[in-house]
């Protein structure tokens, strides 16, 4: 198949290409993921499932135990009379309707104080999440956005699976230094090429961190997750951010297991490495440099609080009461065994319980002790 053939999106990047030179990979999963029109991000959430799962979807139980950790920040902020959620890159709000139904239900002096600001830059998902959280947004504890809030006087902006989703440049040590990696075109099929550094950031980016590649490594960097952590930062006042995600410290990251980076192409739950097949019809996706973002963070105004799994988080968060909060009223022994079931898919290290991490940073709050990040 050729590129000027293949999707509607790869006929104008490659017209773009043949017009302009090569871009860099940032520019080109930046389109493939949110082109107004052809990305994958601007298409219907049901395909999506068939792609992959985040931990919202495998059991409500995962936002119930936010709004347990999300309950207990607004009491270290001293119980404040509004306290504003803001949820980034909420997509059709299936987080957001578990934590605000749960809290509605358990925490009712919680919800009370609640503005749970739902942001999505996809109009149809905002358009999604709007007609979910309707009962929320008529009683004035939910809203929903297409950027974050300029202002946060007091509260928490969560994202869960967010910042994975942000483009990446893709970057190779060569001869002891650092080169990009470009999206160009070898007759009408797109292809690496190397070239120097797009921007100084680039090399800043690796030498902030320590890391230093090895000859004929790849790494990437993702200054578009550390600028939006940046930028969040300044937003809050006083509060937490919470990034949920999958991902690893980068010396990790950069260690000699990882010669080839960790972009994936994901379509159908089947993950690979032809970054160019179906421009706009398949997930591109980086793990988490959570060092970076903890540079950035702290850079901003924040302080680190922890970085554990989220198998850590919610077996700390779901100890006190032994996962009670599982079931629903008037569910048969069946339904429950199958909860736990899905509880495990979550928790489990072979499942989703190790390979995402829960990172949380706190800005001018006193008392900072939370129960998620709580030895086990
Ligand atoms: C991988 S999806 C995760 C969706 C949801 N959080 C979940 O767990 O199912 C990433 C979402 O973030 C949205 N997004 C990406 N960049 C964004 C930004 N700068 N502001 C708001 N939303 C954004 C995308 O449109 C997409 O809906």
């Amino acid at each position: 198949m050729t590129a000027a053939t293949q999707t509607p999106l790869a006929k104008i990047l490659a017209a773009r290409i043949r017009e302009r030179g090569p871009i860099t990979f940032a520019d080109y999963m930046a389109e493939c993921l949110y082109h107004p029109e052809h990305g994958y991000y601007s298409r219907a959430e049901s395909q999506r499932f068939a792609d992959y799962y985040t931990s919202v979807d495998v059991h409500p139980i995962f936002g119930r135990l936010l709004a347990r950790q999300l309950a207990e920040m607004w009491e270290r902020c001293g119980r404040p009379a509004e306290f504003t959620i803001v949820e980034a890159g909420a997509g059709v709000g299936r987080l957001a309707a578990h934590v605000l139904d749960f809290a509605a239900r358990a925490l009712p002096g919680f919800y009370s104080a609640l503005r749970y600001v739902a942001v999505e830059q996809s109009a149809a998902r905002r358009a999604t999440h709007a007609l979910g959280l309707v009962t929320h947004i008529a009683a004035g504890r939910a809203s929903s956005a297409a950027e974050l809030p300029a202002n946060i006087p007091v509260g928490c902006i969560l994202s869960n699976e967010l910042l994975d989703a942000l483009p990446v440049h893709r970057i190779l040590r060569e001869h002891g230094e650092l080169r990009e990696i470009y999206v160009g075109l070898d007759g009408d099929r797109f292809c690496d090429q190397v070239g120097p550094l797009s921007s100084p950031a680039l090399e800043e980016y690796f030498s902030g961190q320590g890391i230093v590649l090895l000859d004929g490594q790849q790494a990437e960097a993702g200054l578009a997750a550390a600028a939006w952590m940046e930028d969040a930062a300044r937003r809050l006042s006083c509060g937490y951010l919470l990034t949920i995600d999958y991902g690893r410290e980068a010396r990790e990251l950069c260690d000699a297991r990882h010669l080839r980076g960790t972009l994936l192409a994901y379509t159908r739950h089947r993950a690979g490495e032809d970054f160019y097949a179906a421009p706009g019809e398949q997930d591109l996706t980086a793990h988490v440099n959570f060092t970076a973002l903890d540079l950035a963070g702290r850079a901003s105004g924040l302080a680190r609080l922890g970085l554990v799994s989220q198998s850590h988080f919610l077996l700390a968060l779901g100890r006190a009461n032994e996962f009670a909060d599982l079931y629903d009223e008037g569910q048969s022994e069946a339904e429950r065994v199958r909860a736990r079931l899905l509880l495990k898919t979550l928790i489990f290290p072979e499942g989703m319980g190790e390979t995402f991490s829960v990172l949380i940073h706190s800005k001018g709050v006193a008392d900072v002790s939370l129960t998620g990040l709580a030895p086990l």
